[in-house]
């Protein structure tokens, strides 16, 4: 079994050709002398047997992760489920799923051919997050479902990998707020996610998030047709104590979140 550290490597590798802004802006970032803490890491995925949330989730248990509470996205028709670690160095973890039951009769035979077509290993492990999942869809498919569902469309392209990384803004020295970290994104170039404001959530909900808008990458599809489509966003997350503790709010905003879920969403 690779080790988490390993895993966390491979695994931002392959976000990195999805995100490009990701290793730019790791970069400024480590310019100004900034030592770069992963707040979480979220995973996109579909309620089918075997590579559900909760089934996706027992590979990070294995590593010593504890599921915490389940948050409901009913718009998006998506539950999440997130892992926290004792070790408070190590990224949360975030897992959503697509309830393909609450979707359309024609969206829900796409996905089983997909993702039902390429049998499973016997036992999962973290390589399911690490190379392609199925063979790839059709373009004509892909867009044809974004209509009803980005997500699933994301998640067919895509498969089940990283949708993002998110840079804890608490460890940066250099950045008073995530409004200055944001102000420097913007200056440097970068778009951001302005679905629900450019900062979703607030200090007394524990939890301040913005995100980049995903760029569009060169994408493979089926019989070889290659196409540019939405790749993953970059997440900035700035955490405060509960109630005048000391003690970081560890959760997740599930307002908030519905808002990030819309950084992949092409204008
Ligand atoms: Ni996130």
């Amino acid at each position: 079994m690779m080790s988490l550290t390993q895993f966390f490597d491979s695994a931002w590798d392959r976000y990195c050709s999805l995100t490009p802004d990701a290793p730019k802006i790791t970069g400024l970032l480590k310019e100004r002398g900034e030592n770069i803490i992963n707040d979480h890491i979220a995973f996109r995925t579909f309620n089918l047997p075997g590579i559900d949330r909760l089934s996706l989730g027992g590979i990070f248990e294995e590593w010593g992760y504890q599921s915490q509470e389940t948050l409901e996205f009913p718009e998006k028709k998506l539950l999440a489920t997130y892992y926290l670690h004792s070790n408070p160095d190590l990224p949360k973890i975030f897992i959503s799923e697509l309830l393909l039951q609450n979707c359309s009769q024609p969206l829900q035979r796409w996905i089983n051919s997909v993702a039902g077509g390429t049998p499973l290993p016997k036992k999962l492990t973290a390589e399911v997050f690490l190379k392609p999942n199925w063979n790839p869809v059709g373009y004509e498919d892909y867009i044809h479902f974004y209509a009803e569902s980005e997500y699933a469309a994301w998640t067919a392209a895509f498969g089940i990998q990283v949708n993002h990384f998110t840079v804890f803004v608490n460890s940066l020295r250099s950045f008073s707020s995530l409004q200055v970290l944001d102000d420097f994104l913007i200056q440097n170039g970068f778009t951001l996610n302005e679905s629900g404001g450019l900062i979703k959530g607030t200090p007394s909900e524990y939890l301040e998030q913005s995100s980049t808008m995903a760029r569009k990458i060169p994408w493979k599809f089926r019989g070889g047709v290659e196409k540019e489509i939405m790749g993953c966003y970059f997440e900035f997350a700035k955490r405060y104590p509960i109630r005048g503790g000391q003690k970081l709010f560890q959760g997740f905003v599930p307002k908030s979140a519905d808002k990030i879920f819309e950084s992949t969403f092409e204008k």
